[in-house]
C-alpha cells in the first residue's frame, strides 16, 4: 500500500511538472504537485506508525510548523522578492537532505556499506552546499550583503583546491567509516557552499538559484537512497533534472555557458560604462499617446523595469484603451526579460492580459516588420541590436526581440541607464525611437491620461 501511495505521489509530481510547462495549466500544476507531496508526506509519516522512532508530538509539530511558515511565506512574498523565496527554501530542502543523512552518521557510520557510505558522503556534500550557497544567495538578492560578485584569493583555483580537499575527505569518510572525516566534510561543503556563490554577481543569482535548486533535488534523491525512500528519490530526481534543463535554458537564452556564469564575475555592476553621447529623440506622453492612437498595431515589450515599477495593471489599462480604439495590441516576452524565469508571464497574469496576446520570441519577431508601434517598458538587453549587429559586444549572440524593425520604436525609462548587461544601447539612436524618460508606471498612466483627451 505505502509503494502504491508512493507511486501515486510520484505521478503527481510528474503531472504537476508537466502542467508547469504552460502558464494556463500552471496553477493545475502546482495543487497537483502539492497534493503528490501532502500525499508523501502522510504515507511517510504513517510508514513512522507502523514502527514509531519518533515520538508523535515531534512529528505533528514538524508539519504543524513547516505547513504554517510555508502559507505564511507564500501569501506575504513580493513578486519581486519570489527569487530569494525560491533560494530560501531550497536552502532548507537541501539542508533537510543533509539532516537526514547526518543522523545515519550519528547512529554509527561504521557499519555502512560501501554503497550507503557512498550516498551517505553525497547527501551531506550535495546537502550542505546547497545550504549554504542558497542562503548567500538569498542575502545578495536581499540585499543583506553586496551583490558585487567577490574575488577569491586565487580566484577559480581557490574553489578547485577545497573541491579537491573535500572529495579527499569524502574518499577518507567511504573507506575508514570515521565518523570525524563525515564532520570534516561536512564543515567543507558548508564552507564550499560560501565561496562558490560568493564570486557570482547578484544579476547571475537567478541562474545559480536554479542550479542550487537541481542540487537540492539531487542530495534529496540521495537521502532518500540512505533511508530507503522511494518519493524522495522520484521527487528528488524529479526536481534534479527539472532544476537542470532550466539552468541550461537561462544560460542559453542569455547566450553564455554554464561555467560563464558560475565563474565570470559578470554583472559587477555598471560603473565606468561608457555611455555614447549621440543625441536621443525626446518624446512626451502626448507625442507617444498620438503615435499610438494611429497605430494599427501595437507590441508591448516588457522588460525588467516593468516589475521595479510594478506597471503591469497600467500597461494593461493603456492595452485596453488602444484596444476600444481599435488597435491590435500583443505583448512580445523574452525568455530572459526581468529576473527571474517566467517574471513577465507572471506579472501580466497579475493584471489579467489574456495569455493568447502573450508572444514568444520565434512568435514575436516575424510581427515586428508588420508593427506600427513597439513599445518597449523598462525593457533594454532583450532589444539591445547590438547582440545581432556587433561581434564585439558581450551580449552578442543573445537572442533578442527585434523591436528594431518596428516602424516606430517607443521606449519607456527613466534615463540612457544600461540594463544588467552594463551595456550601451544602440537602439535608443534609431531616428525611428523616440524615448520617454519617466518611471514606467507614471510614464505609461501620463500616455494613457493624453490618449482619452485626443
Ligand atoms: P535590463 O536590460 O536589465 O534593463 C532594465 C531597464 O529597466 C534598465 O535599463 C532601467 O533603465 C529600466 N528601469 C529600471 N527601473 C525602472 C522603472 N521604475 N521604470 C522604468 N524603467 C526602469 O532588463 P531586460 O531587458 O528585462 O533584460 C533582462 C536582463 O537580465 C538580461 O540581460 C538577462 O540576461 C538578465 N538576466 C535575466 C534573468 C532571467 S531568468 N530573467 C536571469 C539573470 C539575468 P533606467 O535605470 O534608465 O530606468
Amino acid at each position: 500500500m505505502i509503494t502504491l501511495l508512493y507511486l501515486l505521489a510520484a505521478v503527481l509530481f510528474i503531472l504537476g511538472l508537466r502542467g508547469l510547462g504552460s502558464p494556463r495549466t500552471a496553477r493545475r500544476g502546482n495543487q497537483l504537485a502539492a497534493v503528490g507531496m501532502f500525499v508523501a508526506v502522510v504515507v511517510t509519516v504513517a510508514d513512522i506508525y507502523d514502527e514509531p522512532q519518533v515520538a508523535w508530538g515531534v512529528v505533528i509539530a514538524g508539519l504543524v510548523v513547516g505547513g504554517a511558515a510555508g502559507a505564511w511565506l507564500a501569501l506575504k512574498v513580493q513578486m519581486t522578492a519570489m527569487p530569494q523565496l525560491v533560494a530560501a527554501f531550497n536552502g532548507f530542502g537541501g539542508g533537510a537532505s543533509a539532516l537526514v543523512a547526518a543522523m545515519e552518521v550519528v547512529r554509527d557510520p561504521s557499519i555502512f556499506t560501501t554503497e550507503i557510505a557512498v550516498v551517505v558522503v553525497l547527501s551531506l556534500l550535495i546537502g550542505t552546499i546547497t545550504f549554504s550557497g542558497s542562503f548567500v544567495a538569498y542575502a545578495k538578492l536581499q540585499g543583506l550583503i553586496s551583490g558585487r560578485p567577490v574575488a577569491l584569493p586565487g580566484g577559480p583555483w581557490f574553489n578547485a583546491a577545497l573541491g579537491a580537499a573535500t572529495v579527499a575527505v569524502g574518499i577518507w569518510a567511504v573507506v575508514t567509516g570515521d565518523a570525524l572525516a563525515y564532520w570534516i566534510l561536512t564543515a567543507l561543503a558548508f564552507v564550499l557552499g560560501i565561496t562558490g556563490v560568493i564570486p557570482i554577481g547578484g544579476a547571475d543569482m537567478p541562474v545559480v538559484i536554479s542550479l542550487l535548486n537541481s542540487l537540492s533535488g539531487v542530495a534529496a534523491a540521495m537521502a532518500g537512497f540512505v533511508i530507503g525512500n522511494q518519493a524522495l528519490i522520484i521527487g528528488g530526481a524529479l526536481v534534479g533534472a527539472a532544476g537542470l534543463i532550466l539552468t541550461i535554458q537561462m544560460s542559453e537564452a542569455m547566450n553564455r555557458s554554464l561555467a560563464n556564469v558560475l565563474f565570470s564575475g559578470f554583472g559587477g555592476g555598471t560603473s565606468g560604462t561608457e555611455m555614447s553621447e549621440q543625441p536621443v529623440n525626446r518624446a512626451t506622453p502626448e507625442d507617444v499617446a498620438i503615435s499610438l492612437a494611429y497605430a494599427e498595431r501595437v507590441m508591448v515589450v516588457p522588460g525588467y523595469g516593468l516589475a521595479v515599477a510594478q506597471a503591469q495593471h497600467a500597461v494593461r489599462d493603456l492595452a485596453n484603451a488602444l484596444e476600444e480604439r481599435g488597435v491590435t495590441v500583443e505583448y512580445a516576452i523574452h525568455p530572459v526579460a526581468g529576473r527571474m524565469p517566467g517574471h513577465m508571464n507572471v506579472l501580466l497574469a497579475e493584471a489579467d492580459v489574456p495569455y493568447d496576446q502573450l508572444l514568444d520570441l520565434d512568435h514575436a519577431n516575424p510581427k515586428f516588420p508588420m508593427t506600427d508601434v513597439a513599445l518597449v517598458v523598462g525593457a533594454n538587453d532583450v532589444v539591445n541590436p547590438s547582440a545581432r549587429d556587433d561581434p564585439n559586444s558581450p551580449i552578442f549572440g543573445m537572442p533578442i526581440l527585434e523591436v528594431d524593425k518596428a516602424r516606430t520604436v517607443v521606449v519607456i525609462k527613466r534615463s540612457l541607464s544600461p540594463g544588467f548587461a552594463g551595456i550601451d544601447n544602440p537602439l535608443f539612436y534609431l531616428d525611428k525611437t523616440m524615448m520617454l524618460f519617466s518611471d514606467a508606471k507614471a510614464g505609461l498612466e501620463n500616455i494613457l491620461t493624453a490618449l482619452e483627451a485626443l
